[in-house]
């Protein structure tokens, strides 16, 4: 077997049940989930009528590219939503079943292991499969924390020369999971800047784009940011999913845009790979990107659950509404996997501790002593949560 399998480490989760292996929650209380980052509201309609009114599609294999019409309404959103020149639908574009997935295929058709010991940057707290993907890919993770102290941004400039060699790959995460944070433009022109010095490409996590809680302030995207540096996406790929935006985490439908040149690799290598999305899903996902009045009303639902929520716990947690996405990163007062355990066993509501989200990195684990609570669940039961967590202290 592959040797690297071995460097992958237990999923955050596995490693939340063994925490609570033994433990009986309190039966007094209803369980309520926060643990997950999985979205809970309504699958609009016009999305499950499009994909049942596909199904005939079920009869043919679809090619990895896509149907024309899909590259084309994602391109035609792209444009919309960012105010940029339309992507070029055929070169710019390649539809994925889902953002996971592309994120993790990505690094194994970017990273070259053939040169010496090549280096995946990833943010620390990060989404797992930064890392796995890195490792499967034959390099090494170097994890730059994200701490209140920097405002939760990568400090770039920590990083030593060397490793600024031997970086091919640097996943951002735009709103980030989990602190929210958005990158400014600022941000971008510096991570540009590296690029063009080192060669790295860039992969901009955008799943959570669609997630924020002010209409007039939609996050910057890396696509924006490069037009209004005047640059072009050469060495940039963005990642962005239905899956949040309109409630479809089970549809399996993003895509990824950017660079021309590694997109047409990127797509022999998912020839190859065999994920070509279901046509049904293709024509479901056409009709979700075409409307905004959806996800508008979804940013209404998390906006009202931010509002309501976060002032409630800010005796218990130091905790803020985030910029975008819908986790609460709060900082506990006392080890997170304790704060976890006594949620658990005396009030029947699931957090995940923070530090397994992060590795330890440069002498600390920065997720240590936080915990992520992801607003997923309806506003009853996320301020009964909230009422539970008010109890602990
Ligand atoms: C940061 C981040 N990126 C990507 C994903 C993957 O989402 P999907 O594969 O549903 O697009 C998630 C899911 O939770 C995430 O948190």
């Amino acid at each position: 077997m592959n040797p690297n399998l071995n460097k992958l480490q237990p999923y955050p989760f596995q490693r939340l049940r063994d925490l609570f292996a033994g433990i009986t929650p309190n039966p007094d209380y209803k369980p309520i989930n926060l643990s997950i980052g999985e979205p809970k509201h309504v699958t609009p309609a016009l999305i499950k009528d499009a994909l049942v009114n596909n199904l005939v599609g079920l009869a043919n294999y679809p090619t990895t590219a896509g149907i024309p019409a899909l590259r084309e309404a994602i391109s035609a959103w792209l444009a919309r939503r960012y105010g940029i020149p339309a992507p070029d639908a055929e070169k710019q574009i390649v539809p994925v079943n889902g953002s996971r997935e592309a994120l993790f295929a990505f690094a194994q058709a970017v990273i070259d292991s053939s040169r010496p010991l090549p280096v995946v940057i990833s943010p620390n707290p990060f989404y797992q499969i930064y890392e796995g993907a890195a490792f499967l890919a034959g390099a090494e993770p170097y994890f730059l924390n994200t701490l209140p102290e920097n405002d939760f941004a990568m400090d770039f400039d920590s990083v030593p020369e060397t490793v600024l060699q031997r970086s091919q790959l640097v996943y951002l995460c735009s709103p980030g999971n989990p602190s929210g944070k958005i990158m400014s433009l600022d941000q971008w022109k510096r991570v540009f800047e590296l690029s063009d010095r080192y060669g790295f490409v860039i992969a901009a996590d955008e799943c959570y784009s669609e997630i924020y809680f002010d209409e007039a302030n939609p996050p910057l995207g890396a696509l924006q940011a490069a037009q209004r540096l005047g640059r072009d996406y050469t060495r940039l790929v963005v990642f962005s999913s239905l899956s949040k935006r309109s409630n479809v985490p089970g549809m399996r439908s993003g895509f990824v845009a950017g660079d021309a040149a590694i997109l047409e690799k990127f797509l022999l290598y998912r020839t190859y790979h065999g994920c070509a999305m279901s046509p049904a899903v293709q024509h479901a996902s056409i009709a979700a990107w075409q409307d905004e009045t959806h996800v508008i009303e979804n940013r209404r639902l998390y906006t009202q659950k931010f509002e309501a929520v976060t002032p409630l716990l800010q005796a218990e947690l130091e905790v803020n509404i985030p910029d975008g996405a819908f986790y609460l990163w709060g900082r506990t007062p006392m080890p997170d996997t304790e704060f976890a355990v006594r949620l658990y066993r005396d009030f029947n509501v699931t957090v995940l501790p923070g530090s397994y989200l992060a590795r330890e990195a440069h002498g600390v684990n920065p997720g240590r002593d936080f915990v992520r609570l992801a607003l997923v669940a309806s506003l009853e039961e996320c301020l009964e949560a909230a009422e539970r967590i008010k109890k602990l202290s």
